[in-house]
Parts: structure tokens; sequence; C-alpha cells
């Protein structure tokens, strides 16, 4: 907390949920009790157990979430939480619920996979997954479902770099892991109603099977583990075990980063494609760049960490894009003491929700706020305002891993492909909390003579 708490105080938009049933109690307050309560942050409590998620679902279904937020907003200072749904589909001990030397260890677990060094080794791996992807889903077609296919790439690329599951020895697994999640996900935040049809208790069922692979999945590599087939540094997995993480502990944290590194920067990749699409000067730079790089290369040649070096640009848009559709829509977070912030209490036990839109589009931070101009990012920005990947000792641990894979994706996709959105798809998109662009962002796709253009392709 204390070290959370300057941080996240200078987030500048945070909204007050008020999920908690404690207004019984707040009647028989004393006086001193009484002006404690004047210091509360503004709002009501809604509806017992469930608050106010049921507004800010319908929002965020018409893609109106931030109107919503505004009624509600407020300033304050906090530590991670997890929904009820969330913790239910990925398991109660992920480590978005740890906190101090619990949170330390395991996070420093997934750093080991996530530092810069660690990273830069992950590229040629990355390259070739995306080059197989392309030519599997994307060669030789006219119409591309963008978000599909970008969830399928991100879903197989963290399979292979951080749980060590390779194309060909784990094809099987990694297509069933892939369907549980695409349904586990949009459990997150359903209203936590567990029966067969509602849509929490499908999530659920799905999340149990997911659960089901994975410990069959460990159950192997502790095999590889202990007859000396495999070593801690080999994958994520293997790391927990040798570390002496319980199955249930490693089962929990597995789900929670698959869920953390793909679905989010898939999203990231698709709207990255729809704001290009829309803004062709930006969309002019993009290729200008990476068909730079691609003219350095031999044909067929894999891109380097030197290469991602020259995308400076292509970095700035993707940015530009977190900015303005971040994927994650807000932080759920909890007091775990009684903290004031801006004239107002936040009692201990509170859940406080933190909306990155709200900082991310604050006119004063950026101006014309809803205008895609990825060279914003061509200089610094004030610290704390651009927040898509959170901040402070909780922040995103991936937004490296993030950057290695957009540009990748990208220097193969723009050199390769030149794209429109198809007739009769207009680009809108709803919240599950997810964006999900309406038809998956249908695009058409012509592929660009790589001859011609000197582009290093996606055949080997
Ligand atoms: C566009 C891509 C991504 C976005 C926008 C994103 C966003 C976020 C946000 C907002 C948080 C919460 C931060 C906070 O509480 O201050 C978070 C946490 C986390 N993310 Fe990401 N993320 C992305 C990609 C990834 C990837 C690729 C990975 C792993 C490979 C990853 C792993 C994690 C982990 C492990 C945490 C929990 C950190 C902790 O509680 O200590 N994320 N992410």
């Amino acid at each position: 907390m204390e070290m959370e708490a300057p941080v996240l105080a200078a987030l500048a938009a945070v909204i007050i949920a008020f999920i908690l049933l404690v207004l019984p109690h707040l009647r028989k307050q004393s006086s001193s009790q009484d002006d404690r309560r004047r210091q509360l942050p503004p709002g009501s409590f809604g509806l017992p157990v469930v608050g106010q998620t049921v507004g800010l679902l319908r929002a965020l279904r018409a893609n109106t979430g931030e109107a919503w937020l505004r009624r509600w907003a407020s300033d304050a200072a906090l530590t991670a939480k997890s929904s009820t749904s969330f913790n239910s589909m990925v398991g109660r001990r992920n480590i978005r619920e740890l906190v101090g030397d619990d949170h330390r260890r395991v996070r420093a677990m997934m750093v080991q996979f996530l530092k810069l060094d660690i990273v830069r080794s992950y590229v040629a791996s990355m390259d070739d997954e995306v080059r197989h992807h392309l030519r599997a889903h994307w060669d030789g077609r006219t119409t591309v479902a963008v978000m599909p296919s970008m969830k399928s790439l991100t879903f197989d690329i963290m399979c292979t770099v951080i749980f060590g599951l390779g194309r060909a020895d784990h094809a099987a697994v990694r297509r069933e892991l892939s369907a549980e999640f695409q349904q586990l996900v949009r459990g997150i935040w359903a209203i936590p109603v567990n029966l067969p049809f509602t849509s929490f208790g499908k999530c659920l069922a799905a999340s149990r099977r997911g659960r089901r692979t994975v410990a069959a999945i460990i159950k192997e590599k502790r095999a590889k583990l202990e007859s000396g087939h495999s070593s801690p540094s080999d994958d994520l997995m293997t790391h927990m075990l040798a570390e002496g993480l319980a199955d249930e502990e490693i089962i929990d944290n597995v789900m929670f980063m698959m869920v953390a590194a793909h679905d989010t920067t898939a999203s990231l990749l698709t709207f990255l494609l729809r704001h290009l699409d829309g803004n062709r000067d930006a969309y002019g730079r993009v290729v200008a760049e990476q068909q730079e790089v691609a003219r350095s290369k031999a044909p067929g040649e894999a891109l380097s960490w030197d290469d991602l070096g020259k995308m400076k640009y292509t970095w700035s848009a993707a940015m530009e894009t977190l900015r303005l559709v971040p994927p994650v829509f807000s932080m759920l977070k909890r007091a775990v003491a009684d903290v004031e912030f801006d004239g107002h209490l936040i009692p201990k036990g509170w859940q406080v929700l933190g909306a990155m839109n709200l900082t991310q589009q604050d006119p004063a931070i950026f101006p014309e706020p809803s205008r895609f101009e990825p060279a914003r990012f061509e200089s610094p920005i004030p610290p704390y305002s651009f927040v898509a990947f959170g901040g402070g000792a909780r922040m995103c641990p991936g937004n490296e891993f993030t950057r290695v894979e957009t540009l990748v994706a990208m220097h193969y996709i723009v050199t390769g492909f030149r794209w429109k959105l198809a007739d009769g798809c207009d680009g809108s998109f709803s919240r599950y909390p997810m964006p999900s662009p309406a038809q998956g962002l249908l695009i058409d796709i012509e592929p660009i003579d790589t001859t011609t253009t000197g582009a290093t392709g996606i055949s080997k």
C-alpha cells in the first residue's frame, strides 16, 4: 500500500465503485463518524451485492463506458484487487490477489520470462510464429476477420515463448486451451450467477476444462524436470515447479498469465490496423518505416533485435492506439487501510475502479484527445499520463513483450499486405469488457509483391 499510494495518487482519474455492504453500519455512526462519512466520495452504493456493476456493464456494451464513469469520477489512491468473476475464472491465488512478499515472489518468477534480455531472445520464435500464422490464415484470402486472427496468433506466441508449448509437439493442447480461453474471458465481467444456462456458468465450465488441461501439462513438465530432461529456465511452469509452488497456485497463475498475455495484445494489433486504415498519413509512415527495415534484410531472413529499434514510428502508432482504445478499460483496487485523497476518505476495505480512459482522454494532457496522432509519442509525455499498462509496483511487466510482439507482427502484415475495412464493416466496437469490434473487424486484404518492394516476405 505504502509503495502504491504516491504513484496511484498521481493517476489523474479514479472512479469510485461502491459495492460494499456497509450502509447499515454508517447509519449508526457517532458525530465524529458522521464527519468521516461527509468525507466519503460522492456516489451511491447501488444494489446489494452487485453494486453498480450492471449499469457499468450495460454502458460498456454500448461503448458509452467513459460517459458512465465520468458521472462517478473522483480521485483516490489504492492497491490491486480482482473482481469476484475474475477470480472465479482464473483462480483466487492469482498474482493480482497476492500482497507483500507473496506478490513479490510470484511477480519475480513471471518477470524472469518478461525482462528485457530474455524478451530479446524471443524475437526469432515470434518471427517464426507470425510468418507461419500469416501463411496459414492470410495467404490466398481476400477477407480476414482481424480480431480472431490476432487472438489465435498471440495465443500461439505466448504458448511457444512463455510456456514452452511448441507448435510441433503441442498443437492439440494449444487448440484445446485456446478454445477454452476464448470462452472463459467472457466470464471475467459476467454477473456471478452460476447456473448451467447463464453466461457465467458456461464460462466457469470452460475455466474448469482449461484448468484440467493445465494440470495435465504440469504433470508432464514435472516428470521432465525430475528426470533431468528440462531446466527451470526452460519455461514459466517448469520455473514455478522448481521454486516449489503448489500445483493449484501454479494453475491459478498460469491461467492469469494466459489471459493477461494474449487478449490484450490481440486487441492492440486489431485496433492498430483499424486506426491505420482510417489515417492514411500515419499508415504511409508506418509502411515507409517497415519497408526500409525490409530492404536491409536478405529474402526470408528473420527480424533481429536491432531491426525492432528502427521501428519507432510504428511503436508510437501502437501507443496511440493503446491511448485511444486501452485493452484494459479499468483496474479494480482495494484500500488495505483508510486512504485520504483530495479531501475524500476511502475507508479500509472499499473497492475502487481506476479508469485509464479518463486519464488518457484528458484534453489538458492530450489536446484533441479523440484524434489519432502517433506523433504525440515522439516526444516525452508527462509521467502517469499514459496508463494503459497501469503504474507503480503492480505495473504490467509484459510491456516490453507487447512491444516486441506488436512490432514483429506489424512488420509482416504491413510489408506483406494492403488492407481496408470490408464493405459493411464500420469499425465500431463494444466492450465485454475487452474492446470487441463488430464482425471481428472484417478487412479486405491484397498481397504485396515482395519481389518488387524488397520486403523479406512471409515465406521461409
Ligand atoms: C497491450 C498489452 C497489455 C496491456 C494493455 C496490459 C495491461 C495491464 C494492466 C493495466 C495491468 C494492471 C496494472 C496495475 O495494476 O497497475 C496489467 C498487469 C499485468 N500484466 Fe499486462 N498488459 C498487456 C500485456 C501483457 C503481457 C503480454 C503480459 C505477459 C506476457 C502481461 C502480464 C501481466 C501481469 C503478470 C500483470 C500483473 C502484475 C502484478 O499484479 O504485479 N501483460 N497489465
